[in-house]
C-alpha cells in the first residue's frame, strides 16, 4: 500500500488545521502507518511548561502562549524528523508557514466548522470556549468567533502542499488511507 516513494520520504510532515479538526488522531495513525515518530506541539507545550494550556493562557496571556509556541515549532523543525501535529493557531504568519514547507510537507486537515463547534463544546479544554468570567460561551457566540477566527487563519492553511477533508462519519482508517494516498502523489 505505502509506496516506495513515500517509504523513502524522510522529512517531516505537519499537520496544520483549526482547532479540533482532528489533527492530533490524523497525524498519531499516520505515524503508526508509516512506522514514523510522532509529537504532538501542544503536548510539548504543556510538558515543557508544566501547565495545562488553559492555565498558560489564564496566567501569563495568549501573547506568551504564541511565543513559546513558535520557539518549541522550530526546535522540533531543527531536531526532531517525523509526523507533528500544530495547534490550531501555530500557523501565526507567513514566515512559519515557508518554514515549515521548506522542512517538510505541510497538510492541512480540513474540517466542517459546524463539527468542530460541536468538539469545542464537548471538550471543555479550549480557553475560547470560555468568557472571562469562566462560563462557557453559547454555541451560537461560539460558532460565531470560531468563523471569525477561521476566516483570518485560512489564508495560512490553505498553502499547505496536501489538503485532507474530514467527511462526517468517516473512521481514522478511512481518513489515514485517504491521507496517505494525496501524500503519496506530492513526495
Ligand atoms: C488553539 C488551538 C489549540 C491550542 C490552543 C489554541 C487555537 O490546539 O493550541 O488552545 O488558537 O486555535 P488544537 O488545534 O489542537 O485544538
Amino acid at each position: 500500500m505505502n509506496s516506495y516513494r513515500l517509504q523513502k520520504f524522510k522529512d517531516s510532515m505537519y499537520l496544520c488545521g483549526f482547532m479540533a479538526s482532528g489533527k492530533s488522531t490524523l497525524g498519531k495513525a499516520l505515524a503508526e502507518k508509516l512506522e514514523r515518530e510522532y509529537r504532538d506541539l501542544d503536548e510539548v507545550i504543556v510538558e515543557r511548561e508544566g501547565k495545562s494550556i488553559r492555565a498558560i493562557f489564564d496566567e501569563h496571556g495568549e501573547h506568551y502562549f504564541r511565543e513559546k509556541e513558535w520557539e518549541y515549532l522550530l526546535d522540533l523543525t531543527r531536531n526532531f524528523k517525523g509526523v507533528v501535529s500544530l495547534g490550531g493557531g501555530a500557523l501565526q504568519n507567513q514566515r512559519i508557514v515557508d518554514h515549515l514547507k521548506v522542512n517538510g510537507l505541510l497538510l492541512f486537515v480540513d474540517t466542517p466548522l459546524e463539527q468542530i463547534t460541536d468538539r469545542v463544546l464537548q471538550s471543555n479544554e479550549r480557553p475560547i470556549l470560555f468568557n472571562k468570567d469562566g462560563k462557557i460561551k453559547s454555541r451560537d457566540t461560539l460558532f460565531t468567533e470560531l468563523k471569525a477566527l477561521y476566516s483570518g487563519r485560512e489564508k495560512f492553511y490553505k498553502q499547505a502542499q496536501v489538503a485532507i477533508k474530514t467527511p462526517l462519519f468517516s473512521s481514522v482508517e478511512e481518513m489515514t488511507e485517504a491521507a496517505i494516498e494525496k501524500i503519496t502523489r506530492h513526495v
